[in-house]
Parts: C-alpha cells; sequence; structure tokens
C-alpha cells in the first residue's frame, strides 16, 4: 500500500486473541483460479475491501460490556457471488473468529493481517446468492495513523463506545467488505448492560427489551450505506425524539456533560435536515439527527441518519456540513477514495451555503478571501485527486468547495442548483465518480468546461483562469 492507512500501523494495540486461526481451520488453497481479490481494486487502498461479490445486508448481533471491554457477535452476511468462488476474503482487524458458515454449512477459514479468507464447503457459482455467518470476539480496538487520520474505528470509552469508521475503521468491530464502493442495508441487535445507550443507524425497529440487568437494542438502516457509516455509538446518552417541521423522524442523543447542547441539536439538526431538502432534492432517509459523545476526537462524521460530534458542542456550521453529507457521500457515495472532493467539497460548499441563507457571509464573499490568499498551500495539492497518504487534506474540503463556486459563477444558478438535485436523484444511494460529475455538469449546463475542472480540481497550482 502506498500509505500506512491500509497497513495495521505499528501503534495497533493487539486485540486479545490473535490474528491467528484455530490450526483446524486452515484454509486450503483454492483450485482453477476462483478466489477472490483481497481487495475490491481502490489504486489507493489495495487491500480495501474484497472481490468476487457484493454484500447486500449485514446481520450483526453484537453485545459489549463497558467494564471488560469484551465484544461479542455474529455477523451474518447476504452477498452475490460476481465470479465463481472456491475462496473469498472478507476484511477483519483483530478479534478472534470461532466459526465461520456458508449456507449454514462450516467453512474453513484463516487470517492473513486484516484479511479474512473463507473457503466455502463447495465452490460458489456466479451470481449465486450466499450467506455467510462469523462468529468472533474480543476486544476491539481503533486505528492509529498519526500521520494522516488519526483514531478510527471502534474506541472504547469509560461507559461504552465511539464508533467512527471513515475511511476503512468497520474492519475493527464487523467482518465486512470494508470499501465504499460495496453499499448494503444492516440490521443491529446490540446488548449492553442496563443503563447504557445502544445507538446505531436508522431506526429502532422494538423498544429497548431488558432483562437479566441487560439491555438489547435493535436498529435497523433500511437505505444501502457504506461500512464507514456504520456506528454503534455506546454510553449514557440524554435523547430527545420527535420530528422535523416537515416530518421526518428526528433523534438528538448527547453526553450527559453536554446536556446544555440537546435542545439546539435536536431544533438545528432538524431545521437544516428540512432546508437542504428544498436545496438538493428530497431527505433520502427515514431519518435524521446528531449524537455528541465525550470522546474528544477532534471531528465530526457524518454517520448515516446520525452525524456524530466527537467531544464538542457543534455549531451550526458544522451540522449543516455534516447533514449535507446525507445527500452527499452517504445517498451519493464514492466508488474511490481519490474522489474524496465529491464529499468534502460539497459538504464544505453547503456550510458557506448555509452562512448565505442565514444572511450572513455569502458563498460569493468566502469564494474572494479564500481565492485571495496567494500562499494558501491548498493551491499544491489539487483536489480531485485525494492522496492516500493525506486524504483528509484541507484542500479536498475548501479547493473542492471553490471548485463548486467558480462552477457556479461559470453556470449561473439555475443550472448549478438543478445539477446538485439531478446528481443527488439520478446517483441515490449508488455509487459515482468525478468524471460522472463532470459529464452531468456539461450536460445540465449545454456547456464545456473541461478547462475549468481541469484548472480546479487537477492543476498544482492555484488558477488564473478557467
Ligand atoms: N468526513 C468527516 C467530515 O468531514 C471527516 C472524518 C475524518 N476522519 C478521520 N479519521 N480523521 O465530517
Ligand atoms: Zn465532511
Amino acid at each position: 500500500a502506498p500509505s500506512g492507512a491500509t497497513d495495521e500501523p505499528p501503534g495497533l494495540p493487539k486485540a486479545t486473541g490473535t490474528a491467528t486461526a484455530p490450526a483446524t481451520s486452515q484454509a486450503t488453497p483454492a483450485a482453477g483460479g476462483a478466489v477472490g481479490a483481497p481487495g475490491i481494486g481502490d489504486p489507493d487502498f489495495p487491500t480495501d475491501g474484497n472481490g468476487g461479490y457484493d454484500v447486500r445486508h449485514y446481520n450483526l448481533v453484537l453485545a459489549y460490556d463497558p467494564a471488560t471491554k469484551h465484544l461479542d457477535g455474529t455477523a451474518t452476511i447476504q452477498a452475490r457471488a460476481t465470479q465463481e468462488l472456491a475462496r473469498f476474503n472478507l476484511d477483519l482487524s483483530g478479534l478472534t473468529v470461532q466459526s465461520v458458515r456458508v449456507g449454514g454449512t462450516p467453512a474453513q477459514f484463516s487470517r492473513q493481517g486484516t484479511e479474512l479468507s473463507v473457503s466455502p464447503p463447495a465452490a460458489l457459482k456466479d451470481d449465486q446468492d450466499f450467506t455467510v455467518e462469523v462468529r468472533y470476539g474480543g476486544r476491539p480496538g481503533p486505528i492509529r495513523d498519526a500521520n494522516n487520520l488519526g483514531v478510527y474505528g471502534f474506541v472504547a470509552t469509560p461507559d461504552g463506545a465511539f464508533v467512527t469508521c471513515e475511511p476503512n475503521g468497520a474492519k475493527t468491530w464487523f467482518p465486512g467488505n470494508d470499501h465504499p464502493a460495496d453499499k448494503a442495508t444492516f440490521d443491529f441487535s446490540i446488548t449492553v448492560p442496563q443503563g447504557v445507550t445502544a445507538l446505531a443507524n436508522g431506526e429502532m425497529t422494538a423498544q429497548p427489551a431488558t432483562s437479566g440487568g441487560k439491555t438489547t437494542y435493535t436498529w435497523r438502516e433500511r437505505h444501502p450505506m457504506v461500512t464507514y457509516l456504520a456506528t454503534m455509538t455506546l454510553g449514557k446518552f440524554q435523547l430527545k425524539q420527535g420530528k422535523t417541521e416537515d416530518g421526518i423522524p428526528n433523534l438528538a442523543a448527547v453526553d450527559p456533560q453536554y446536556a446544555d447542547s440537546l435542545q439546539r441539536l435536536y431544533t438545528t439538526s432538524g431545521e437544516i435536515t428540512d432546508y437542504w431538502s428544498t436545496v438538493f432534492g428530497p431527505y433520502p432517509f427515514s431519518s435524521t439527527g446528531g449524537v455528541v459523545d465525550d470522546f474528544n476526537a477532534g471531528y465530526a462524521l457524518e454517520n448515516q441518519t446520525k452525524p456524530i460530534y466527537g467531544g464538542f458542542d457543534p455549531d451550526e456550521t458544522i451540522i449543516a456540513h455534516e447533514l449535507a453529507h446525507q445527500w452527499f457521500g452517504n445517498s451519493v457515495s464514492i466508488r474511490r477514495w481519490q474522489d474524496l472532493w465529491l464529499n468534502e467539497g460539497f459538504a464544505t460548499y453547503a456550510e458557506w451555503l448555509w452562512s448565505e441563507h442565514k444572511g450572513k457571509g455569502t458563498a460569493e464573499a468566502m469564494f474572494k478571501t479564500y481565492y485571495n490568499s496567494k500562499d494558501d498551500p491548498m493551491w499544491a495539492y489539487p483536489p480531485g485527486k485525494a492522496r492516500p497518504d493525506d486524504l483528509f487534506n484541507n484542500s479536498v474540503y475548501t479547493r473542492g468547495g471553490l471548485t463548486l463556486h467558480a462552477l457556479r459563477q461559470r453556470i449561473g444558478d439555475p443550472a448549478f442548483f438543478k445539477l446538485l438535485r439531478d446528481w443527488a436523484q439520478e446517483n441515490k444511494y449508488g455509487n459515482a465518480t468525478t468524471d460522472q460529475f463532470i459529464a452531468m455538469a456539461e450536460k445540465v449546463s449545454g456547456k464545456d468546461l473541461d478547462k475549468l475542472f481541469q484548472a480546479w480540481l487537477f492543476t498544482p497550482e492555484r488558477p488564473t483562469s478557467w
């Protein structure tokens, strides 16, 4: 890998148990080359995700105890083969695998780093639907990559867990196809000690049920979701539930330390969700909201339906950013990491649109300020190709946003806002690339925009004509 991001960094805490499978479970080499690739084909993250199948649904049955920091899980994955498969991989970091079944029959498996290789009892045929059940457990730990992305994945906190997985930390708590190119629906059943709240994506499918001092929460995300947006945020939380003015179910949850933020988080999240629905098109999911946890991550993440704010009281700018991601990043997802500006440039531009909507600074004023900052390091970093060793560089955010404003100036407001809505609508619940965006921009505007995108997205200097 070109960066440390896909390898287990040296600082990764050793989970209880090891990556070594029991001697009885060594996978045998598959015959005839019908082996799913250990990566999904993202050139910048060659071992992220896996080849040979598409996940349809994850059913995650999990139990976690904050006192022992022990996770017990059964992941049942419904998938469809996209080639013949005598063997295929899942991604899983740390933890111990107890058993793997394919189609209900025990399967052999082995571990190599963060790859879990599975040999089904009989080779799967191309197009075949199949189910993999993985029983696993141990003490999950996050990925630590100080040079690039910080700490992400499953982070144990004194009262529970803070779980933010972008870009590739879902593998720290469940086995799967850990790359945004493979979206799937999710069911969660999370059992925790009584008094702990378990929050996941989507909506609860039943009231939490308590027996024997333990409470089980069931959540369902019924719209396709990339793995890095899945969460099981655990801890003591104060909740406020209701609906936005336009009728979208809204749930705000805050660590008791942020009790004073609950009302404002709820109201602002509802107001912004409704406003973006008028700008970007109908809200793509079945609930909205936000979570403030006391883990000081130094960032927020747009977890699907429930953005999370790590250890701070979010202002409306960042709430506007995370909720814009529900359209751009979560519903319309990237197919490869180099296109990350499609998420972050759009969400940053949304911050400026929110400011404009509120009668504060206009996007035009923002553009001028940044454009006149001639020595900004973002001019040396072309945002159209996010670098695997510096994915979240400010250029991907700010220069990505400036790209959209340059486009808006060039094609005018009617075409620009139609483009944002068409982009969200035509790629709803799917994956898309920068080339597709450029093609749609040219189609909607009827203009040749090659020079503009070349200057703003792909040139390592400050654009002077476009
Ligand atoms: N997508 C997030 C946001 O812009 C940023 C996540 C940063 N991730 C990280 N591991 N530092 O809201
Ligand atoms: Zn963002």
